[in-house]
């Protein structure tokens, strides 16, 4: 079985997170379908909450505290993505957008992404595609075609929650396919040594 890691970006306010339960929801589904296709995934969730000092820090002093610079290495590092925020001002909340300003302009570059959202109206829906992923597109992410908003209606009834579901794995197997077709992903460290220091002492 191929191994692959899938990190999950979470960027809900409240606790317990309605955020947090659709990123839950669909990371579970991933795996699920891409063990169906022969693949491992090692699942990782960032909560956005935990980091939002550092973030706020980081775009200050230039300088990612330590859990902080921990996850975005992950983000970096991961072969897919899954991408949740609730809609704040019929858009992405600041956190989320905040985050994704601090990640390194390439790290998305290629990386399959599953982009989902929680609001309060399923109005509001289309702010992933007007919002969301053009900003993914900007990042050069590989968006999965099926985007899931979760609104709070989606939540309550068995029809709304099967129909929730069906969404779910729609763009869950999509994730899937786009991870089992590619390489693992490779971060190179732009700060690696190229020669020895043999060589830098000797100018060559
Ligand atoms: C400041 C603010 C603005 C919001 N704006 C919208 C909005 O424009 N459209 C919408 O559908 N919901 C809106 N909501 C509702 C949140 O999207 C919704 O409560 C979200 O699911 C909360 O996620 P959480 O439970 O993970 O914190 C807003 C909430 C807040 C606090």
């Amino acid at each position: 079985m191929k191994q692959r890691t899938l990190v999950v970006v979470t960027a809900g306010l409240s606790q317990p997170s309605s955020t947090r339960l659709l990123a839950d929801r669909l990371s579970a589904a991933a795996v699920d379908a891409a063990a169906t296709l022969g693949v491992r995934l090692d699942v990782r969730i960032l909560e956005l909450r935990e980091l939002a000092h550092d973030v706020t820090n980081h775009m200050l002093t230039g300088f990612p505290p330590a859990a902080l610079r921990d996850a975005l290495d992950a983000v970096a590092g991961a072969d897919a993505l899954i991408a949740v925020t609730p809609i704040f001002n019929a858009s992405y909340s600041g956190l989320f957008k905040s985050f994704f300003d601090v990640v390194d302009k390439d790290a998305l570059a290629d990386k399959p992404v599953l982009l989902a959202a929680t609001g309060g109206t399923a109005r509001h829906s289309l702010a992933l595609e007007h919002a969301v992923r053009p900003m993914f597109a900007y990042l050069r992410a590989v968006s999965v075609p099926t985007s899931v908003f979760a609104a709070s209606e989606d939540w309550g009834g068995d029809e709304a929650d099967g129909q929730l579901r069906g969404r779910i794995e729609r763009a869950a197997g999509e994730l899937a396919r786009e991870v089992e077709r590619r390489e693992a992903a490779t971060v190179t460290d732009p700060f690696a040594l190229t020669t020895s220091f043999e060589n830098l002492l000797a100018g060559r």
